[in-house]
């Protein structure tokens, strides 16, 4: 069943007014002290049908730290450069661990369960740190945010990114820690430094939604016909997103929204309704399991009123 565009931009406009006048709003998360100064308030909500329909709701303009989101460009980036190979670095079962959790490590012998925890995410860093140096790792990792949202006003909040470089010690002694079973090649410094960058990439729903375009459509942009990675991986990279998207909440976002999602701590998501539409979520207060709690909601009712889950 087709959506209309009137219609999508009727459900958009409506949840994004139902969520900002909730009361529960989740709890901003504090960890990285730069993330605490932002506002519970907002909410922001974006939807580009395959048309290039863009239908928005709320502060879809007002640019975000991504955060988590990144992990899924840095894996999309990284297969690029190294294909399957990146597969004996880091696992893709979900961990049912949070985002953070060092416990698999010692089982494991270094190697993370998915590239979205942290541990995996950092050893996916340190692939594409075997083929630039740090600065250059990061530019490319920004240049290619700027080309998938068609949007080269695109940075690192470096406020941001200097609160982690600060405090981010749990991520040092994953980084460490994997660096002692040999899973971590590069300096931990300069893993860790492109890492809380990468992770400090600010945008708006509006660019993480174009930006999210390729996955929603078979690994390229039907806008612009340009092709980013081959069908079986846009399927694939989906397909982890769905069950390792949301750390040891991803049940429950596949259970409630039905669709492929990644969440950040900086509270946005972006989720993928398969040859349908590309979404783009932000609302600053977390659950429990450091995801986006309006957005989460946002989304199920999105997807339920529009009959988007792939189940
Ligand atoms: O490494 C961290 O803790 C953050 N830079 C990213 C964590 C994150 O976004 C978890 N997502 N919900």
């Amino acid at each position: 069943m087709n959506t209309s565009a009137s219609r999508l931009e009727s459900v958009v406009r409506e949840i994004a007014e139902e969520m900002r006048a909730r009361p529960d709003r989740g709890e901003v998360a504090t960890y990285i002290p730069e993330l605490a100064r932002v506002d519970p308030g907002a909410f922001g909500l974006v939807v580009i049908d395959a048309d290039g329909t863009v239908a928005a709701g709320g502060d879809s303009d007002v640019p975000f730290s991504i955060q988590s989101i990144s992990k899924v460009f840095t894996l999309t980036l990284a297969l690029g450069m190294v294909g399957d190979r990146l597969w004996r670095r880091v696992g893709r079962e979900p961990s049912g661990s949070p985002f953070n959790s060092i416990v698999q490590l010692e089982y494991e012998r270094g190697i993370p369960r998915n590239p979205f925890i942290n541990a995996g995410a950092i050893a996916v860093t340190d692939l594409i740190l075997s083929r630039h140096k740090p600065r250059e790792a990061l530019g490319e990792i920004l240049r290619f945010m700027q080309v998938l949202a068609q949007d080269s006003s695109i940075v690192i909040d470096e406020a941001v990114a200097a609160s982690e470089q600060r405090t981010g010690f749990r991520n040092g002694a994953l980084a460490h820690y994997m660096k002692s079973f040999g899973v971590i090649e590069n300096p931990v410094e300069y893993v860790l430094g492109v890492y809380f960058h990468h992770c400090a990439i600010a945008m708006t729903c509006r660019q993480l939604a174009t930006a999210g375009r390729f996955l929603a459509h078979a690994g390229r942009d039907p806008t612009t016909g340009h092709s980013v990675v081959p069908p079986e991986r846009a399927r694939r990279i989906n397909a982890v997103m769905l069950t390792c998207g949301h750390y040891d909440g991803s049940g429950e976002f596949a259970y409630r929204v039905g669709l492929p999602g990644k969440s950040g701590v900086g509270g946005g998501i972006l989720a993928v309704a398969p040859g349908k539409a590309s979404i783009a979520v932000w609302s600053p207060g977390l659950d429990a399991a450091g995801n986006s709690h309006l957005g989460r909601i946002a989304l199920e009712a999105l997807t339920r009123r529009l009959g988007w889950s792939i189940f």
